[in-house]
């Protein structure tokens, strides 16, 4: 892990498009396609043991010392005090939408039953901010930062208590918030979570078993990372039944789910390795997209894993699928998939034995493979329009972390990061052409936060964050100015040949 923010400078390599798009402008995206940017609760704001606030599972462990620099977000970039700087910044850069989350703990501390005043007045000040400045809010229901309290009571997401929970915590949501949100997302990276927080145990609640991971408090790798993605899609599915059955009458606004998507592809040109690519990307993006559209996990899930993997009754099945108004994913890297020959004829599995497959991005990190492409991007669409019905995306999360060596120092320059963007973006409007129905884009992030594997050693701010000021001081970057010339009908590539400069508007 130390030398990941190494490599991911020295080896980026961005393998752009012909530079015949580089024209390109917004008005080219499709109707209403909705460009914006994104945090999450936990990671900006602050505030933690505020007004009724209690702790999330990533509080524990941050106050443990387990984050990478061993930092907490106790105070992160304070947007709970800040929120009307930020709104301010957001519409100056001239965002159509920000996606954030709301945090179970601050909404319904005890993470079941009493809503807290003070959170609900949080949110509501929040949303009416962003509409007051004609900002759409995107609103993530569950990011990460579960309940101590729930954990602590009947395991989290292992425990069938954790669907009736989290769908009267969904059900706060949409009674509270719902006149003014009309998009929600369910849950964000159930793909990762499971596989972080119960297979390698690297992530809270650290659960997992040797050999697969170490120093875990309690846990099983081969079993609990299947079971905690079924009850993330049982949590889903249920909160949507839920939405449509009462609210989407009336609110009219939208339902979806947010994966991670890596895009594996096979680490040689060996057929061994092309087939582990595939199953990755099944286990990867199918274990959850396969039952969201038809019901089921994936056939190869369901040949590899055995009774390990939960079944789903007639009802749950029906229930799952098609349960989505659109699918998020939060796309960064291509992973090389190489086939593990002799995984399967272990006696203990976890998922990556399951698949076969030797894929994890935090070795190729190590060893120096690390690549981000755009190309993965077109990959990863042109897979969902052909494998899964081309449902409507959303680009959740893309960006770019750079790795100071003084955090803190306040930096504008930031060039490299808006021709990342730039890159993506070429290459989300081509796969737009070829068919895919894509309908949003979100810069990951907003503004500087505490990043869940780097604290502040990293950071994806289009927005600094002077985190050395007790105001914690925001600031554009360039990318910044970048981004809100393209968002107000400049250039994609203002400083090529073809463009025009910035501040076209
Ligand atoms: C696991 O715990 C041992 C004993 O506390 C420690 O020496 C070791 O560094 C830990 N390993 C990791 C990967 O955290
Ligand atoms: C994990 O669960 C499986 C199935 O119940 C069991 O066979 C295995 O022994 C468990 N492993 C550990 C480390 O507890
Ligand atoms: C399935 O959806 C129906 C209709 O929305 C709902 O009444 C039922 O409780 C749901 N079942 C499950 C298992 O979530
Ligand atoms: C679009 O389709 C063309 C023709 O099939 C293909 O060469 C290109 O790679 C596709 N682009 C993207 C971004 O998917």
């Amino acid at each position: 892990m130390a030398m990941l923010l190494y490599f991911l400078l020295l080896l980026l390599r961005l393998t752009a498009l012909p530079r015949d798009s580089a024209a390109l402008t917004r008005h080219d995206f499709p109707d209403g396609f909705i460009f914006g940017a994104g945090t999450s609760a936990y990671q900006v704001e602050g505030a933690a043991a505020e007004d009724g606030r209690k702790p999330s599972i990533w509080d524990t462990f941050t106050h443990q010392g387990y984050s990478y620099d061993k930092s907490t977000a106790d105070i992160s970039a304070d947007q709970y005090h800040h929120y009307k700087d930020d709104v301010k910044l957001m519409h100056e850069i001239g965002l159509d939408a920000y996606r954030f989350s709301i945090a179970w703990p601050r909404l319904i501390p005890d993470g079941r039953g009493r809503i807290n005043p003070k959170g609900l007045k949080y949110y509501n000040n929040l949303i009416d901010e962003l509409i007051r400045h004609d900002i759409q809010p995107h609103v993530t229901i569950y990011h990460l930062d579960f309940p101590q309290s729930l954990q602590d009571e009947y395991k989290g997401l292992l425990s069938p208590r954790f669907v009736d929970d989290y769908t009267a915590y969904a059900d706060a949501c949409f009674k509270s918030f719902g006149d003014r949100v009309k998009h929600w997302v369910t849950v964000n990276e159930p793909n990762i979570e499971t596989i972080g927080s119960f297979d390698s145990g690297e992530l809270p609640p650290r659960r997992c078993s040797y050999p697969f991971g170490v120093n875990c408090t309690g846990g099983n790798s081969t079993t609990e990372p299947y079971i905690a993605a079924h009850r993330l899609l049982l949590a889903h599915a249920s909160a949507v039944s839920l939405y449509r059955d009462k609210y989407q009458g009336t609110q009219r606004g939208q339902i979806g789910i947010t994966l991670l998507g890596w895009w594996h592809e096979p680490a040689t040109k060996a057929s061994r390795d092309a087939a582990a690519a595939t199953r990755m990307n099944d286990f990867h993006i199918g274990w959850f997209m396969h039952p969201l559209v038809y019901g089921d996990y994936p056939p190869v899930m369901r040949r590899r894993v055995g009774a390990r993997l939960p079944y789903l009754t007639a009802e749950q099945s029906k229930n799952l699928s098609g349960s989505f108004d659109f699918v998020g994913f939060n796309h960064y890297l291509v992973v090389r998939a190489q086939s593990d020959e002799r995984a399967f004829d272990r006696k203990q599995r976890d998922y990556y034995n399951d698949a076969a497959a030797i894929a994890n991005p935090f070795k190729d990190i190590q060893e120096g493979h690390l690549e981000s492409a755009p190309w993965a991007l077109g990959k990863l669409l042109d897979h969902l329009r052909l494998k899964y019905r081309n449902p409507p995306v959303m680009i959740h999360e893309n960006g770019f972390a750079d790795a100071p060596k003084t955090p803190s120092k306040i930096e504008f320059d930031d060039d490299y990061r808006s021709e990342y963007l730039q890159d993506y973006l070429e290459v989300l409007y081509q796969s737009i052409r070829n068919g895919s129905d894509a309908r949003g884009y979100f810069v990951w992030s907003f503004l500087d936060v505490f990043e869940l594997l780097f604290g502040y050693a990293s950071r994806f701010g289009l927005c600094g964050v002077d985190m050395n000021a007790v105001e914690r001081t925001r600031y554009m970057r360039n990318s910044a100015r970048w981004y809100s010339s393209f968002l107000k009908g400049g250039e994609l590539r203002p400083g090529s040949p073809s463009g025009k400069g910035y501040g076209v508007a």
